[in-house]
């Protein structure tokens, strides 16, 4: 078994974790703490969304928070972008990489993005294409890859058919989302045997849910495949606002956790991380899920 020496973190707290928060957080407020993220060593960080702020009111000031967070060079600021309306603001704000997003199940993408797959395809072809000619790259985020909330079991043949579609397009990368976090170690093993030989590894992200406590079994597997892009959230913030039942993600604090003592690198300083942790922590007035912030927060 040979796990990979480095391990790119994908911070996603900011926009998947917060967006089903119901507390509203200040503007300010996120952006001293992107400010603050960007401290960490984090190599990048998805700061919000530009969807439409009646679907996600959390994040309605994405403009005003993707123009107000300090800019590190060093560092990849990204949006998740459903259509041109929100290309046009993510632009406007200066995002530097474009998230799509769609799913590998048509209930969950009716419910999420108010289309089926099939007319979704053209959109994400023609936001794609506009945001390349903007000199922008484009991650494409598949949900629903492991079980979707509506429809049960997915077939690794329904998240191919729209992976192959959006790489076809032009995105950079693909994040594969367990969005309702129900994926096995088993599952994820027999869903990447097939997966490595259709994609570029270097091109594949995994992007877990931990609503069954299996995320970091399952990054854990990802890695045996040699799997070497991870999302996650800091302090397990986050769900999905159309996946009922939804957890946070796999948390960035208890995955750094596990990676560096599996002596993988990160380039994350641990000590910075829980102190941005324990400063959205505070936004929120409540304890945030992860077991590094639990130990945390006993001392
Ligand atoms: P729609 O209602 O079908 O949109 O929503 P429409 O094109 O018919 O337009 C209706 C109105 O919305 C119009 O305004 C548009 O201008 C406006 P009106 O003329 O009525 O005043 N509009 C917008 N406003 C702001 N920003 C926009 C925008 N687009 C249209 N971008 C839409 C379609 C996609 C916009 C809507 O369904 C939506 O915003 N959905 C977002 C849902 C979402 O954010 N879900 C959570 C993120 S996905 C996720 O969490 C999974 C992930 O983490 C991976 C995983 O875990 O698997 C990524
Ligand atoms: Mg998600």
């Amino acid at each position: 078994m040979i796990w990979p020496e480095n391990v790119t973190i994908k911070e996603v707290g900011p926009r998947d974790g917060l967006q089903n928060e119901k507390v509203m957080i200040p503007a300010q407020s996120k952006i001293d703490w992107i400010d603050q993220l960007s401290e960490t060593g984090l190599s990048y960080i998805e700061v919000t969304s530009f969807v439409h702020p009646k679907w996600i009111p959390q994040l309605s000031d994405s403009i005003e928070v993707a123009k107000g967070i300090k800019r590190n060079p060093d560092i990849t600021y990204a949006a998740l972008v459903p259509n041109q309306r929100g290309l046009e603001s993510a632009i406007e704000a200066n995002i530097d990489e474009i998230s799509v997003f769609m799913s590998s199940s048509e209930t969950h993408n009716l419910k999420n993005i108010n289309k089926s797959i099939s007319d979704t395809l053209p959109v994400m072809k023609d936001v794609i294409g506009s945001a390349a000619k903007s000199g922008k790259t484009v991650r494409g985020y598949v949900s629903t890859v492991f079980g979707c909330p509506y429809e049960g079991q997915v077939s690794p043949e329904q998240v191919f058919r729209v992976c192959d579609q959006l790489f076809e397009y032009g995105i950079n990368e693909v994040s594969l989302g367990d969005t309702i976090g129900v994926a096995s170690p088993r599952q994820v093993a027999l869903f990447l045997e097939r997966a490595v030989k259709r994609y570029d590894i270097s091109k594949m992200a995994l992007h877990f849910h931990d609503t069954r406590g299996m995320a970091l079994a399952n990054v854990l597997q990802s890695l045996d495949y040699g799997v070497e892009i991870f999302d996650s959230s800091l302090g397990g913030l986050g769900g999905c606002p159309y996946a009922p039942g939804a957890s946070g993600n796999v948390a960035t604090d208890d995955l750094i956790h596990m990676l560096h003592n599996m002596g993988i690198q990160t380039g994350i300083n641990q000590e910075k991380l829980i102190k941005a942790a324990s400063m959205i922590q505070s936004f929120l007035e409540k304890p945030l899920p992860s077991h590094q912030m639990a130990v945390y927060n006993a001392q």
